[in-house]
């Protein structure tokens, strides 16, 4: 039996805007007040995953910032986190990535329920600045779960809060960390970005002009089909 989804799960940084890059030049920042220098290749690893586990990875590239005591990286973390809240205050309605807005107005029409699953502890402000915080039945931020991208907890406590079945839902995502998480929860998985990170999506975009409702609808239900 073909079903139709009853909820779309937006992540949020570099899908519905582009603070994934914010978040890569505040990353690059502090790696090089550390000595260490990081570029694209390598942030694609810290796409979608917690601002402690992204230190620890970065760390990683230097033995003597091995073991640092808590309290230090604690300390980076909020650093990072400083140099991306200088680079965020500017966004508003206009940051809004190409196809979001459509996509979000579509949901709305076709009565399904639109959830935020979102790693990032600026989740709440970010969508706040662009003006879609109304758009929302639910938002999920780092704060909310125990476990981060890629484990499922993200979406499955979207999809709970919602109380609609993980097979009912689409997540959304551009980092490999989280279209593994939507995979994970049993939902079908959209990515943005290219095949060499996201292969493993049910159906992939090259960029956010590409989510047209109608195409996610037409690939969810073949998924359907053949399951
Ligand atoms: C994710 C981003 O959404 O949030 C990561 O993809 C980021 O790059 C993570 O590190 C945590 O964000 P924050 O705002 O809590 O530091
Ligand atoms: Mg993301």
């Amino acid at each position: 039996m073909t079903r139709s989804p009853r909820a779309f799960i937006f992540d949020l940084d570099g899908v519905i805007t582009d603070t994934a890059e914010y978040h890569f030049l505040a990353w690059k920042k502090l790696a090089e007040e550390l000595g260490v220098s990081i570029d694209r290749q390598f942030n694609e690893q810290l796409k979608g995953i917690s601002r402690m586990e992204s230190l620890e990875r970065i760390l990683e590239l230097n033995s003597s910032l091995l073991n640092l005591p808590y309290e230090e990286k604690l300390r980076l973390a909020n650093q990072k986190n400083e140099h991306y809240l200088e680079l965020i205050q500017s966004i508003n309605s206009d940051s809004i990535l190409p196809g979001i807005e459509d996509l979000l107005q579509k949901c709305k029409q076709e009565n399904i329920k639109i959830a935020l699953g979102s790693a990032s502890k600026n989740a709440p402000i970010i969508v706040d600045k662009l003006g879609i915080t109304k758009h929302f039945d639910y938002v999920v931020d780092a704060s909310m779960v125990k476990n981060g991208k890629p484990h499922p907890e993200t979406f499955t406590t979207a999809a709970d809060f919602l109380n609609i079945p993980y097979s009912e839902c689409i997540g959304l995502e551009d980092a490999a960390a989280g279209v593994e998480a939507v995979n994970e929860a049993n939902m079908f998985s959209v990515g943005v970005g290219e095949v060499k990170h996201l292969s493993h999506a049910d159906f992939l975009v090259g960029d956010t002009s590409e989510l047209v409702f109608e195409e996610i609808i037409k690939h969810y239900k073949v998924k359907c089909e053949v399951s």
